[in-house]
């Protein structure tokens, strides 16, 4: 087996892994979350989204958390129309995020139209953010399975990235949204989208919905992908994809990669301390396995 000497982790915890957090976390927590993530060597940070309040109240304070995180490193959020877009280009923001379901029906529950129309509204918008020189992240969602329409063809998932990269994206991150692709699917896709697209940032985004977002890393590894989003914690989900559970926790990818002698840049410590703030917060507990290590570890 061919492995890379090294991988990045885009820590997607304060976006991915809050956005679902039906209890209103304060604003003030999250601040201290994202500050001490960012002491364990992340260099890229999905921070929050310029949504709709309406849609998702929990991301309602994004300029507040991009006054008080914004830093060298490289902070995306993610925006879903002009409005998004505007007031994250009025926060000082320079990486953003645009996403895009390969699924109509997924679409319509998340962002309100169909695939069409959606991508009518958001390739401009791209096309915008590039004449500004910004840092652009296509999340291309539903890009094995859809929970409404169910199993997506690869064909679909390499067109949308395909508009994506001819607007001007800089990164396409592709998304197993309700963790239901197998490794040899993942693998497949990985592959031909890394032939096709040999000239931008390819990045997986796996949840873990069934075990198997783990086997999923290696397999797109294999496929010569060295990029994965991912949550602390494993926390995470969609609010508009029944079914998606949390991201692949970082702490256990990033402990599986440096154990096969590839170098992540981060450190587990200071990234476990982050849960430990962010914990209390949550209405439930965190079960990765390094995190349970370390709190058995603590407690024996
Ligand atoms: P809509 O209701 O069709 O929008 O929603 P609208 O244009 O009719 O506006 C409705 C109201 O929202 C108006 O306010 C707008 O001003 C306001 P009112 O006049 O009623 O007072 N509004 C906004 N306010 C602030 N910021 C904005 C904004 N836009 C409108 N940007 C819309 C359409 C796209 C806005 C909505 O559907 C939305 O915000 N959806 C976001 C859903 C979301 O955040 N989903 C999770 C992220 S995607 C994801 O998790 C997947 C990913 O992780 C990859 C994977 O795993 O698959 C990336
Ligand atoms: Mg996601």
């Amino acid at each position: 087996m061919k492995f890379p000497k090294k991988a990045s982790f885009i820590e997607v915890g304060p976006r991915d892994g809050l956005q679902n957090e039906k209890v209103q976390i304060d604003t003030a927590v999250k601040i201290s979350f994202i500050k001490q993530l960012k002491k364990a060597g992340f260099k890229e940070m999905e921070l929050t989204s310029f949504v709709s309040p309406k849609w998702v109240p929990q991301m309602s304070d994004a300029a507040e958390i991009i006054a008080a995180c914004s830093d060298e490193s490289r902070n995306i959020v993610l925006a879903p129309n002009e409005k998004g877009f505007d007031r994250a280009v009025a926060s000082g923001c320079s990486s953003i995020a645009f996403f895009v379901g390969v699924s109509s029906t997924f679409n319509q529950k998340n962002i309100n139209a169909a695939t069409e129309e959606s991508l009518s509204r958001i390739l401009p918008l791209v096309e915008k953010a590039k004449d500004r020189g910004l840092f652009i992240r296509a999340c291309i969602s539903t890009s094995f399975y859809c929970p409404y329409e169910g199993k997506i063809e690869e064909k679909d998932t390499a067109a949308i990235c395909r508009e994506f990269v001819r607007a001007g994206a800089d990164d396409l991150s592709v998304a197993d949204t309700i963790g239901m692709a197998s490794p040899h699917e993942v693998y497949s896709l990985f592959s031909r989208l890394r032939e096709e697209f040999s000239d931008v940032l390819l990045t997986a985004h796996f949840h873990d919905t069934r075990g198997m977002g783990l086997a999923n890393v290696l397999a797109a590894l294999q496929a010569g992908i060295d990029r994965f989003d991912s949550s602390a914690g494993g926390l995470g989900g969609c609010p508009f994809a029944p079914g998606a559970s949390g991201n692949i926790a970082t702490e256990d990818a990033v402990f599986m990669l440096e154990q096969m002698g590839i170098e992540t840049g981060i450190q587990l410590d200071p990234l476990l301390d982050a849960l430990l703030l962010i914990q209390p917060s949550l209405n439930r507990s965190i079960s990765s396995r390094q995190f349970q290590l370390r709190e058995n570890a603590v407690n024996s």
